[in-house]
């Protein structure tokens, strides 16, 4: 058995010693480096560029404009964008890339971008926070949602609460920024990329480029974070890969933390407009919930936040409604805890300001409306252990008890605030395979990615439990779309997809081992390194003899995980008897230093109902960093932006927030409830981690109010707001 162990990480040594190669440091010979030179404004034309003293500088070999770019083929999501940029003049947000610098070296590539002379005709902007207003398309399903009569039931309401949260741009910065590398052999197109699914990639460099996706080969070896980033497929990635074609030369692009700002996506600013009702007796009657959010001019992203409140708190009426702001800023895109990590902002400190209204505690108000079956279509959940989850997180936080717990630690008056956490489930096919060797050694392939989330180190143990082997003998080959195709790397899908195609690939392989050595189908069994009848291992043989004896140098399983109709994406079980959904609950105890204004993370709990748990280490590391993520949302992080100039102010690190190991408590508590899904994939496993960001926010806030009394609703929770 090593389903279940606490594996550290076979990749963790790599990583933080250097040694680990990514895209960018992919040794290609006789490449250029390109540099992009970005739109000064955010709206307008380009007339005219002069590349002639970029020319001049040592190095430089060209200077790319639209004019020496090919016509792009038309593209869909996963393209983050549908207009694709230097095709023509037009400029839809600041920073766009309207020319690419080729250079010999690095150093010349950027000199010459600087010297790249554009004349542009500006024109009027629509900035964020002033765009047009629309109720958008529905990308990801209706973009409202009704249940009963909401209106009636609030305004008929014992107890209502009505509020406003706002939320700020936030950016991803992954430690990592996004690089391509491609290298063109006559029609073939090799690209090593930092991605989350290097398969759209594929497909939409493919259809950019009007050629077959059997010509392009993406390659991904480590991806140094995405956290969204990288999930969706950018305009850098397939102007990389003409501007290569235009000079007949490999080029590499690496994108500046600066450029990351407007090339590859943020988590755009939102308002939650949250209206609740409930009964003498503290029963919901009413759920209302509108986000508005800003998206580009280009596309609509939607982040359907409003998901947090149809699928939470059992409540007779229900309304939930998505806009959105056309602004000409680049397009925003899902971020760690879509949907729901924004969501339960709004919902969970509404719920808490309700729960103080009624006069009940914030845990019981939310126990006296649990919602027992899916609140949104009445179907039962696939499992949901969520009332353990809020005892045993309140037992191990004190939550009972905080009344006789100190307020004041010194300058610091502490408060104590919790949350409900949920995130849907977002499923995707997968395929893998399983590669048993004479020589002993085993391999799981498939074409996925890790971007420090532990599947190098999950995947192994999945097929390594099947294999009865020790997982450091079982090594997986993955980030190569000639691979099996696995399931992307994102919306916390992977261990439900990939794994379980893991996982059948494994069984599949031991079935063929078992009929080389004529073993009864359903009662092989493996057990160190050895093949046998059940009951009867003792008289097994080692694999390697299985192979040998009948002749054959391996044996290769096949593994797949499909979705009800062989659908390409699945939410929440839609389409199936059952709801998908993860919980838990968030406890949280700041300190306030009410004369400084600062707030500090003094002590957290997260309790989950979040499936069966491949290994402990790896999912206690993502829990933790969840909440880390939280409380960056909550205390710290804000992408500035500049209205007169459409613009991110601070594009780099130093002028954005974000949490360090300073910021955090050491004292972070981790707990799964045991639990078994089986409608969310063969292996009794769900998602897990993007749930651990989910709810923090709003028990930060709670847990200020506890120590304040003053209810902020709107992040960042910086010193000026606590003053
Ligand atoms: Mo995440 S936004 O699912 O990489």
């Amino acid at each position: 058995m090593s389903i279940g162990e606490p594996l550290p990480r076979p990749d963790g040594r790599d990583k933080v010693t250097g040694r680990a190669r990514y895209a960018a440091d992919q040794e290609v010979a006789g490449l250029l480096h390109a540099a992009l030179v970005g739109a000064p404004t955010p709206s307008g034309t380009v007339t005219a560029i002069d590349g002639r003293e970029a020319l001049a500088t040592a190095g430089v070999a060209r200077v790319l404009t639209a004019a020496d770019m090919p016509r792009f083929g038309p593209v869909a999501p996963p393209s983050a964008v549908s207009k694709l940029p230097m095709q023509d003049g037009t400029i839809r947000h600041e920073g766009q890339p309207v020319a690419i610098v080729l250079a010999e070296t690095l150093e010349a590539a950027e000199c010459g971008a600087g010297l790249v002379r554009l004349t542009i005709e500006p024109a009027p902007f629509r900035p964020q926070g002033g765009g047009e207003v629309a109720v958008p398309p529905g990308i990801y399903g209706p973009v409202t949602f009704t249940k009963g009569d909401p209106d009636a039931a609030f305004l008929a309401a014992e107890h209502q609460h009505i509020a406003e949260y706002r939320q700020p741009s936030r950016h991803h910065n992954p430690m990592e920024p996004s690089a391509t590398i491609a290298v063109w052999e006559g029609e073939n197109l090799t690209l090593y990329d930092s991605v989350q699914h290097g398969y759209s990639v594929q497909a939409i460099v493919a259809a950019a480029l009007n050629i077959r996706p059997e010509r392009v080969r993406v390659i991904s070896p480590h991806t140094g974070g995405g956290f969204g980033a990288k999930g969706f497929v950018w305009p850098h990635e397939i102007l990389t890969a003409a501007a290569a074609r235009v000079a007949r030369r490999p080029v590499k692009l690496a994108l500046s933390r600066a450029q990351m700002y407007a090339n590859v996506g943020f988590q755009p600013n939102m308002v939650h407009r949250m209206a609740l009702g409930a009964g003498r007796n503290g029963r919901l009657t009413a759920i209302k919930h509108e986000v508005e959010h800003v998206t580009a001019l280009s596309d609509d992203f939607v982040e359907m936040a409003t998901a947090a409140s149809r699928g939470t708190y059992a409540s007779p009426a229900i309304f939930t409604a998505q806009k959105v702001e056309r602004a000409n800023v680049n397009m925003p895109t899902a971020m760690r805890a879509p949907w729901e990590g924004p969501g339960l902002w709004g919902l969970e400190s509404a719920i808490d300001e309700l729960a103080h209204a009624v006069g009940q505690d914030p845990l019981d108000f939310r126990l006296a409306n649990y919602a027992e079956t899916d609140p949104a279509t009445g179907k039962p959940w696939s499992s949901k252990k969520l009332r353990e989850a809020y005892e045993e997180g309140a037992r191990l936080f004190g939550w009972r008890e905080r009344a006789g717990r100190p307020k004041r630690d010194g300058p610091w008056t502490l408060g104590f605030g919790m949350a409900t956490c949920s995130m849907g489930a977002f499923r995707f096919p997968s395929q893998a395979q399983v590669r048993i060797k004479a020589d002993g050694s085993v391999t799981v392939e498939t074409g996925c990615h890790d971007i420090g989330t532990g599947t190098l180190t999950i995947f192994p143990q999945i097929a390594a439990d099947v294999l009865g082997l020790p997982p450091d003998k079982v090594e997986l080959i993955m980030g190569d779309t000639r691979l099996p195709q696995g399931g992307p790397t994102y919306g916390s899908s992977s261990t439900m997809g990939v794994g379980a195609s893991v996982l059948r690939a494994a069984e599949n392989a031991r079935e063929l081992l078992g009929r080389l050595a004529n073993l009864p189908a359903g009662e092989v069994v493996m057990k160190d390194g050895r093949i046998g009848r059940r009951g009867g291992l003792g008289a097994g043989v080692p694999i390697g003899d299985a192979l040998r004896t009948a002749g054959v140098g391996e044996v290769v399983g096949k593994g797949r995980f499909t979705l009800p109709g062989d659908a390409p994406f699945n939410a929440d079980g839609e389409g199936t008897p059952h709801t998908i959904r993860t919980f838990g609950a968030v406890f949280i105890e700041v300190g306030v230093d009410c004369e400084l204004g600062l707030l500090r993370l003094r002590r957290a709990v997260g309790s989950y109902s979040a499936g069966r748990v491949i290994n402990p280490r790896t999912a206690r590391a993502q829990m933790t960093g969840g909440i880390i993520w939280g409380w960056g949302m909550a205390a710290m992080e804000a992408s500035p932006y500049e209205k007169k100039l459409g613009r991110w102010l601070s594009k780099n690190l130093a002028g954005v927030a974000i949490p360090v190991n300073a910021d955090i408590a050491g004292d972070i508590q981790i707990h799964f409830v045991d639990e078994f899904d089986p409608h969310a994939s063969p292996l009794g496993a769900k998602g897990i981690g993007e749930l651990g960001a989910t709810g923090v926010a709003a028990a930060v806030a709670s847990a200020v109010f506890d120590a304040t009394g003053k209810r902020i609703r709107e992040l960042p929770i910086t010193p000026g707001k606590l003053v």
